[in-house]
């Protein structure tokens, strides 16, 4: 891979030895994968936040770096809610240990906002043919396909790497020729909320690392979108979709190579095999809740009060930003946590059963968090949290 004499001295370490030994992560990226050259990115987001995910070895290896952030960077979720962890059932030790992991990434000047979402609090993260350098799977897909702009799914480390060099391996998504679509879905029903997590969920089987072009009935919303790829990048390993005229248009003229037909019979399979019944939590927001899911739940819930534990994810800023519908969802006996998911923190393996309406967490609650999930529209879920159900 060529190095500009710049980057060069950084890979003989005239920079410093963290610098080198980031240098080293991307240049054999980069070799492994056929890259030409680095390229520079605007924002990266980092994986390897949980300390159940990263465990002792994790954190040591974080801590042991030095230096600043060479461009703005951002965490994902955190193993528990950073003020709130005690009303989810942490222990002590764990919030030490996970206190510590953000306490090594704040020295490094990343931003401790801990969230799936960062392009629903920073439009400055991410614009349309940007090259970022990001790692959660859901946040890759959105930046991919809604945004428009260029990352392949980073691991922790790459990421880190990425963010301290301020620059990735050219390869991958960040080359047009790799962002043609794969295969043409068309769908023949109308779609709505927990729908497009079932239909993601659906076609990420599917299509597993390939680039679909949806044709749907109708026009998703940003947040619908968001579920589509969320669940896709699950059940498949989808980082880039398109929908015609709801996001931006592929490079290219292009020729699906397959065709897939979905309907209103399999999204209503995916509801019926995963039930809610018996559910001892529901959690909602994968990935976390914006304003306007924040709002249409606290509607959900006004004048009720919950029979299960209800359980809603956000990042802390639009918390922060939209703090009378948290306290309109908590007036109800439902909590809203930060900086946090139901899949990455330890706190939901306590509990058999889990209701949700994300068709991401459908996937990943049962080998992630040993949990067993059922799955609904967000009505449903707030039906069986209000015990209705
Ligand atoms: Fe986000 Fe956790 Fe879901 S990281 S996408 S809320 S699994």
């Amino acid at each position: 891979m060529y190095l500009s004499p710049e980057e060069e001295a950084i890979y003989q370490g005239e920079r410093g030895e963290t610098l080198r030994r980031m240098m080293e992560i991307l240049v054999a990226l980069g070799d492994i994968y056929g890259a030409e050259r680095l390229v520079p990115v605007r924002s990266v987001q980092i994986a390897g936040v949980s300390y159940k995910n990263i465990g002792d070895a994790g954190l040591e290896w974080i801590s042991d770096l030095e230096g600043q952030v060479a461009v703005p960077s951002i965490l994902n979720p955190a193993g528990m809610d950073l003020c709130r962890w005690r009303e989810m059932g942490i222990d002590a030790q764990f919030a030490e240990k996970q206190q510590q992991t953000i306490e090594a990434y704040r020295k490094l000047g990343v931003s401790i906002d801990c969230t799936c979402t960062p392009y629903q609090i920073y439009d400055s993260l991410a614009r349309l043919g940007d090259h970022l350098a990001w790692s959660e799977s859901s946040a890759v897909s959105y930046a991919n396909s809604v945004i428009g702009a260029c990352t392949n799914r980073e691991g922790g480390p790459s990421a880190l790497a990425a963010a301290l060099v301020g620059k990735t391996a050219l390869y991958g998504y960040h080359l047009d020729e790799n962002r043609l679509p794969t295969c043409l879905v068309e769908v023949e029903t109308d779609l709505r909320g927990a729908d497009y997590g079932a239909l993601g969920f659906l076609a990420g089987r599917i299509v597993k690392d390939g680039v679909p072009f949806f044709r749907l009935a109708g026009r998703p919303s940003r947040d619908e979108l968001k579920a589509l790829g969320a669940a896709m990048a699950a059940s498949g390993s989808v980082a880039l979709y398109y929908v015609q005229d709801a996001t931006p248009e592929p490079p290219t003229p292009w020729q699906a190579e397959e065709r897939i037909t979905l309907g209103r019979k399999e999204i209503d399979e995916v509801y019926a095999k995963y039930p809610g019944s018996g559910a001892e939590v529901v959690a909602l927001g994968c990935p976390h809740c914006s304003g306007q899911e924040l709002e249409e739940i606290a509607g959900l819930l006004q004048g009720h009060k919950v029979q299960k534990e209800l359980w809603v994810c956000t990042a802390r800023k639009i918390a922060e930003e939209n703090a009378d519908l948290v306290a309109a969802i908590e007036k109800s006996g439902a909590r809203v946590f930060c900086d946090t998911c139901m899949v990455v923190s330890p706190a939901t393996e306590g509990f058999a059963r889990m209701m949700t309406s994300s068709g991401k967490a459908l996937v990943y609650l049962p080998g992630l968090a040993g949990v067993k999930a059922g799955f609904g529209s967000l009505k449903e879920c707030i039906d069986v949290a209000l015990g209705r159900r």
